[in-house]
């Protein structure tokens, strides 16, 4: 008898519909099974393992010859998860498996020769794309249950070994629930409080502008000034995700497959990669594709520390995605796109040595030093960060002062309220318009006369792009939503062209120059 059944393949954090199809082949008396449908060669290996997993469970193929075909044929398929689903497709084939219902679940599963299941990647994002093409059922490797339970309206059945998925769909005993399951408790992070950080109150004010509007950030100071500190407390600044964005960011952990559910469910991600990054492995790629860190740090926080030490190329290509939001990845035979929205805060020196422009400390770097240096980074990607801080170093009298400035749990109410009120001001201004971003000029509508002539003024003496005059738009408003005022006028317009002052300098428009 001929077998259909149902899985899946993925292709960044997007998961397709795949139909494991098994004939047996007449008049070809090798046993054993042909896999046609575009494997990989990891897909190609399931041979292998399914032959050995199935005798290892006690299952004998009858001595014949089947082809295994995975539809679409002309979709290229990679990864281990294919093995259970050509199991017990095989299975039924033999007449060895008499499954109720294979129309309507979804089966995933590397098998070990020894017939146990292993745990695949991508797991929550198959889920979610069979749910959604109407499929009620799922079996999956128990390793992978916390993954399963996040979809209650789904019937995720988690085992442990083929033998009992096979005992399962035959009808002679029971696989529990994932969400039955005892699912660990997410590990807690540490906790990173902001009044830790003693003086820097223009920095901290930075971040809070940052965490309210989403604002990309980008610090500058001498060593030791609190820039990677201030950083690691930002996505305890922000709301707690809702329940969409955790259930996206969870979908994006698990089909990195570096991530585990625990440290996904645990609020917003903080990724801060090693200067050292690839360019694949900061937006993604590889085969099978991968997302890289700015997808990973989706809805939470991207911390490039030390920026001018990342590689030209791989900085390079983020200049697109910072704007978009997105990664589009277009290869001959496959498209992709992943989500790639998160909060960018960046760190650097303004020199090799790290004391360009301090009164206390002398700058060791030659000019020509100080120039290679800055130029790693270039103007359009410093265009890209609405906020730029300059921190100054810390001395010990602030010290003295004790802790310094609000804490994180008062900021953070402060950012939830701003961001309600952005979000009911967006939603009226919606009303009848066909694009989300809003334009300039609607961004304009609400400044005063004096805070536009400011806004002017300012963009003319500092000589600004027409994209920081956006930005000095955005973080206007985001001040106003702050102060929970209407109207933006010339106090907020004043503090945004502030967090622009490090652009005045001319001749690469790196934050660093103005202070030397
Ligand atoms: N403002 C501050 N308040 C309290 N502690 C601080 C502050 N700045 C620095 N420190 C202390 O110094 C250590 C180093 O700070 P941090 O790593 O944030 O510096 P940095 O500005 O990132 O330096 P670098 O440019 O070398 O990366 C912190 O772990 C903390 O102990
Ligand atoms: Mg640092």
């Amino acid at each position: 008898m001929d077998a259909t059944v149902r899985t899946g393949s993925l292709s960044g954090v997007e998961a397709h519909d795949v139909r494991v199809e098994v004939s047996p082949v007449r008049g070809l008396p090798l046993p054993g099974f042909d896999l046609v449908g575009l494997p990989e060669a990891s897909v190609r290996e399931s041979r292998v393992r399914v032959t050995a997993a199935l005798r290892n469970s006690g299952f004998e193929l009858p001595e014949q010859r089947f082809a295994v075909n995975l539809a679409p044929a002309d979709v290229r398929k990679a990864g281990s998860s294919f093995d259970l689903a050509i199991a017990v497709a095989l299975l039924h084939t033999a007449g060895l498996c008499a499954p109720n219902r294979l129309h309507d679940t979804l089966v995933l599963g590397e098998l070990s020769l020894g017939g146990h299941l292993r745990p695949v990647r991508g797991v929550l994002a198959q889920l979610r794309s069979a749910r959604d093409r109407g499929l009620a059922r799922a079996i999956i490797p128990a390793a992978d249950a916390a993954w399963g339970s996040l979809l209650p309206d789904m019937r995720v059945h988690c085992a442990e070994r083929l033998f009992d998925v096979v005992a399962f769909l035959n009808g002679e005993a029971k696989l529990p629930l994932a969400d039955a399951l005892e699912v660990p408790a997410p590990p807690t992070r540490d906790a990173l409080d902001l009044s830790d950080v003693r003086g820097q109150y223009t920095a901290k004010r930075a971040l809070e502008v940052a965490a309210a509007g989403r604002h990309g950030l980008l610090m500058v100071g001498p060593p030791g000034a609190g820039k990677t500190m201030l950083a690691r407390r930002l996505p305890d600044l922000m709301p707690a995700p809702s329940p969409e964005e955790q259930l996206e960011i969870a979908t994006i952990a698990s089909s990195s497959g570096w991530v585990n559910a625990g440290v996904a469910l645990r609020g917003r991600p903080f990724r801060a990669p090693h200067h050292s990054a690839s360019e694949a492995a900061l937006i993604g790629g590889g085969t099978p594709l991968r997302p890289g860190e700015v997808t990973l740090a989706h809805h939470g926080v991207l911390f490039l520390d030390e920026l001018p030490e990342f590689r030209r190329n791989a900085l390079e290509s983020l200049r697109p995605v910072m704007e978009s939001g997105e990664v589009r990845i277009v290869r001959a035979r496959e498209r992709a796109c992943l989500p790639a929205a998160p909060l960018i805060v960046a760190a650097m020196n303004p020199c090799p040595c790290g004391f360009a422009g301090e009164r206390k400390r002398v700058c060791r770097c030659t000019p020509d030093q100080v120039d290679r240096y800055r130029s790693r980074v270039s103007g359009p990607i410093l265009d890209r960060f609405d906020l730029h801080v300059r921190l100054p170093p810390v001395d010990v009298a602030t010290l003295e002062d004790g802790p310094g400035g609000d804490g994180s749990a008062a900021v953070r109410a402060r950012v939830e309220a701003a961001r309600e009120l952005a979000r009911q001001r967006h939603a009226r201004e919606q009303v009848g318009r066909a694009t989300a971003t809003p334009t300039l000029e609607l961004l304009s509508r609400r400044l005063s006369q004096p805070a536009l002539r400011l806004l002017h003024r300012s963009m003319d003496s500092l000589g600004l792009s027409l994209r920081a005059y956006g930005a000095l738009l955005r973080v206007s408003h985001t001040l106003a939503d702050l102060a929970g005022v209407d109207a933006v006028d010339t106090p907020q317009v004043a503090e945004a062209v502030q967090y622009r002052l490090l652009d005045r300098d001319g001749r690469n428009r790196s934050p660093a120059h103005a202070s030397c």
